[in-house]
């Protein structure tokens, strides 16, 4: 018998809104999203029901990779407004009883922040060791790993002639974490934050800020690169440093910490965030992304996943965490494509309601914290792209250049990029059917999807059956259900390939979720048990008839 619940906290009960602040909303016609974009949208986001809005990086940034690389920690870019909107915006958000959780991206900088520039002056720059600096091996690069963005890790820097490392793009260098004015720096910026107010942080890449060494990697496919994340990811100092961070800084707040953690697994989940463990409060675990090809492979092969391959992810996560540590729970965020394309049905318009209902329903009402991604809520589809020059993400643009480097004809790189490229995610919200969706009244910094005019934030509220209304019914049962919120869980009828079923039980409360993964009526013996109660939610209206699903049919029982 497992013990009762484990204690409640805030950040276990609470939903997460991610908000791509550059598609969000634009409130000044210059293309871009914005702060007071985002003020004027606080309604609808508040409507859903969830508790938490997470902002992408909103800090001064020459946006390379969006806000990804940062020149500046405190202050805000001029794209997204003024520090004085930032603060507007926090108090709005907390007035209404939400949260704001903000990006924290400390693996590494921009070039242009001033410790880099710094850095690269002289090999006796009294910033030289904040960044990772070695000479180079053979007349090239230190060693032999690629970036995370295409190309080689390391570059070299004319000033002095040594390599810097850097794991995603040339002008987002490493910082050097072994160097204890980094973190000092770091941690006061943390404090800043959290003076102005702010309710946590979502921690970038947060597992590859210690490094074990600089020998080669493993080669990755196509043999021109070395894989550098056994020696990046999950390093040998990475849990001091982050005892240090909650010692110094988290600690002092109530706050919700996740991690994004490339090569996450449940027991690393149990050290990073355990109950006990006085790191995070949660992590991202990578797993279910990787059901149809890996993070390292997913420029090269885009395998279909199987039902059963997302049964025994998830349930892995489920039962190894339980007790022991919480769960975040996402289909979808600004690295990936629409989930409704990836794991539902959009064949038809029926199809993409039922399965983006049937989606949410599976995944949000397991044990941990939903991260909804906007858009997601309406059921929003991934856009078709002819070709590269319609890509403005750096990470889709160099893993393409690499591949047709390597002689990979451009048809299937372009069916790679209309499979799994992230460009889908940041397409700009579809308000209505305004220009644009609403989104700007100027030229949109990239294309809304042009099926706006029918699948827009404005005709979801109108329509009592829409995925958005849906969502708020779930998240509001959810949040009413201590069975759906500590609940253990259990998965039933293992061997289905097309249902995906699980209980979860509290103090001898049960709740049967049913979740139908295809097109096709499949036979659900389960239900007979609950025959002649009508379920507490359902994306066909009355519920499941008899013993069957129908077609992306899902339903929930409480007892
Ligand atoms: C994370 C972010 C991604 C970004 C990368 C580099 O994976 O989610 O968007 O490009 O880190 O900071």
């Amino acid at each position: 018998m497992k013990a009762e619940q484990p204690a409640r906290a805030w950040w276990k009960e609470a939903a997460v809104y991610q908000i791509y602040p550059r598609s969000f909303c634009d409130s000044n016609g210059d293309g871009v999203g914005d702060l007071q974009g985002i003020l004027g949208k606080l309604d609808y986001v508040q409507r859903l029901g969830v508790d938490v809005i997470w902002l992408n990086p909103i800090y001064r940034s020459p946006g390379v990779d969006n806000g990804y690389d940062i020149s500046d920690y405190r202050s805000i870019d001029p794209r997204f407004g003024t520090m004085a909107d930032f603060e507007r915006l926090l108090a709005e958000v907390h007035r209404r009883g939400m949260r704001l959780v903000m990006d924290l991206v400390v693996n590494h900088t921009s070039d242009e922040h001033p410790w880099f520039i710094e850095s690269r002056q002289s090999k006796t720059s009294p910033k030289r060791d904040w960044y990772i600096w070695q000479d180079g091996a053979q007349g090239g690069a230190p060693n032999n790993w690629g970036a995370n963005f295409g190309g080689s890790a390391w570059t070299r820097d004319e000033a002095t002639g040594q390599y810097y490392l850097h794991l995603f793009a040339p002008q987002q260098p490493d910082l050097n974490w072994e160097n204890p004015a980094v973190r000092d720096a770091v941690f006061d910026m943390m404090d800043f934050w959290f003076r102005k107010g702010i309710d946590g942080f979502r921690m970038d890449v947060i597992s590859l800020i210690s490094k074990a060494g600089y020998a080669d990697g493993p080669l990755l496919p196509g043999g021109q690169y070395g894989d550098p994340m056994p020696q990046c990811a999950n390093g040998p100092r990475v849990h001091e440093f982050l005892r240090e961070m909650d010692r110094r800084v988290l600690s002092r707040y109530d706050c919700l910490t996740v991690g994004e953690n490339a090569g996450n697994t449940p027991e690393l989940a149990c050290r990073y965030a355990g109950f006990d463990a006085g790191e995070l409060k949660m992590t991202f675990q990578f797993d279910l992304m990787d059901v149809d090809g890996g993070e390292r492979d997913k420029w090269n092969a885009c395998r279909r996943w199987k039902l059963a391959d997302i049964k025994s992810v998830m349930t892995r996560w489920q039962t190894q965490l339980d007790g022991k540590a919480w769960n975040a729970l996402f289909w979808e965020n600004h690295d990936q494509p629409r989930s409704v394309s990836r794991f539902g049905d959009t064949s038809s318009e029926e199809r993409r309601v039922r399965s983006a209902k049937m989606l949410a329903t599976c995944l949000f009402l397991m044990q941990g914290t939903p991260y909804i991604f906007q858009g997601e809520e309406l059921g929003l589809v991934n856009r078709h792209f002819a070709s590269l020059e319609e890509i403005d993400d750096l990470q889709t643009r160099g893993n393409c250049a690499d591949r047709l480097a390597r002689g990979v004809p451009m048809e299937n790189v372009m069916a790679v990029v209309n499979y799994i490229s992230r460009e889908h995610a940041r397409a700009p919200m579809p308000w209505s059917d305004a220009p644009n969706g609403g989104f700007t009244t100027g030229v949109p910094w990239v294309p809304l999807h042009p099926g706006y005019t029918g699948l827009n934030a404005e005709n979801q509220l109108r329509d009592p059956d829409s995925v958005y209304n849906y969502y708020r019914a779930l998240l509001a049962l959810r949040k009413g259900s201590m069975v759906l919120l500590y609940g253990h869980y259990a998965l039933q009828m293992p061997e289905s390939e097309q249902v995906y079923a699980y209980t979860r039980t509290l103090n001898g409360q049960t709740a049967l979720i049913v979740c139908n993964f295809s097109g096709q009526a499949a036979d659900c013996p389960l239900l007979s048990a609950w025959a002649g109660r009508p379920p507490a939610l359902a994306n066909y209206a009355g519920g499941p008839e008899n013993r069957t699903l129908r077609p992306y049919e899902c339903a929930v029982y409480l007892e």
